[in-house]
């Protein structure tokens, strides 16, 4: 079944998309919060293939949760189909907020402007990935589900590493904005690339965030601290001109490599600068998409001698 079947099964169980009040993910978890909690149908939710269960937080919260290969595809769908970005502090001081979320969702991107999403409409819907374990859980055995969210959070499904991937301003244009340079795959293609990419790399999981706004890839680096062990950056325009970027990835010491899909080296003077490469173990520019994947495979490979060093 592919994903967006998923997505539109489980708004479907909550009682329809305009039941959707806000959403948020957590490693495992789709939080929503509902208008009227009596439309939401758990059993139908919890009969969703790829639902390991569900949990009622509050008055009007839901948690959805999924293993860990399949929330971040499906919270895109519920995004793109509700038009509702997620929104932490739409459930902070609720009692559906979690403890261990970071204060910025680490999961979105700026809206998609329409002729975007058409080029996205036009191709084929997302490829029809299996989610494997089909195991529900009973309305009363919310502890079992806390528990099995975080074994799977825990442990993620392969490997252990932990993958961030930043866009800065206008790479949520990719596919309309000057397709000489950047070619004529989308945002969502590119998240697509990612994902597959650090699947194959080996990491538990890989978060996609893109933001046109300098401080929110500052509090996404930020919050990023003790939560991600890699961070791949295509910061844009703030590439060449933001100290606060290249401060906070100094901050938080991830190991980081900067990404720019054009051959960022042959054009104007102005892009000769680039703040955040002192940050950065490695830079790649000119490959198109394709140097996303080489930096998440050379991540990988850089995290495992790592690892090895500190066994050593
Ligand atoms: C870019 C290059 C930057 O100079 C530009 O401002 C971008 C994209 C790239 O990926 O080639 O927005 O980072």
């Amino acid at each position: 079944m592919a994903k967006r079947d998923v997505a539109e099964q489980v708004l479907d169980a909550l009682g329809g998309k305009q039941n959707v009040k806000a959403n948020d993910i957590c490693m495992t978890r789709l939080r929503i919060l509902t208008e009227q909690p009596d439309l939401v149908d758990m059993k139908k939710l919890r009969s969703i293939r790829g639902v390991l269960g569900t949990v009622r937080r509050g008055p009007n919260g839901v948690e959805i949760v999924f293993g860990p290969g399949s929330i971040n595809e499906v919270s895109n769908d519920i995004v793109q189909l509700t038009g509702i970005q997620p929104s932490y502090s739409a459930f902070r001081g609720s009692s559906s907020a979690p403890e261990d979320s970071i204060s910025v969702q680490i999961n979105g991107h700026a809206p998609i402007p329409k002729a975007v999403r058409a080029a996205v409409a036009a191709k084929k819907p997302l490829a029809s990935t299996r989610v494997e374990s089909t195991a529900n859980a009973e309305d009363d055995n919310e502890d079992d589900i806390d528990e099995l969210a975080s074994l799977l959070e825990a442990t993620g499904a392969a490997g252990t590493k932990r993958l961030l991937v930043v866009n800065g301003p206008n790479i949520n244009m990719l596919g309309v904005r000057e397709p000489k340079i950047y070619g004529r795959k989308t945002y969502a293609d590119l998240v697509r690339l990612c994902r597959k990419a650090a699947r194959e790399a080996g990491f538990a999981e890989c978060r996609c965030f893109q933001s046109n706004h300098e401080g929110d890839l500052v509090d996404v680096v930020q919050a990023a601290y003790g939560e991600f062990d890699g961070i791949v950056i295509n910061p844009a325009a703030y590439t060449h001109t933001s100290i606060a970027l290249l401060d906070a990835l100094k901050s938080v010491a991830i190991p980081t490599i900067e990404v720019h899909i054009s051959k960022v080296d042959e054009r104007e003077d102005f892009r000769q600068t680039s703040y955040v490469r002192a940050a950065c173990f490695e830079t790649i520019v000119g490959m198109g998409l394709e140097g996303y994947r080489k930096a998440i495979k050379d991540m990988a490979q850089y995290l495992s001698e790592h690892d090895e060093d500190e066994k050593d």
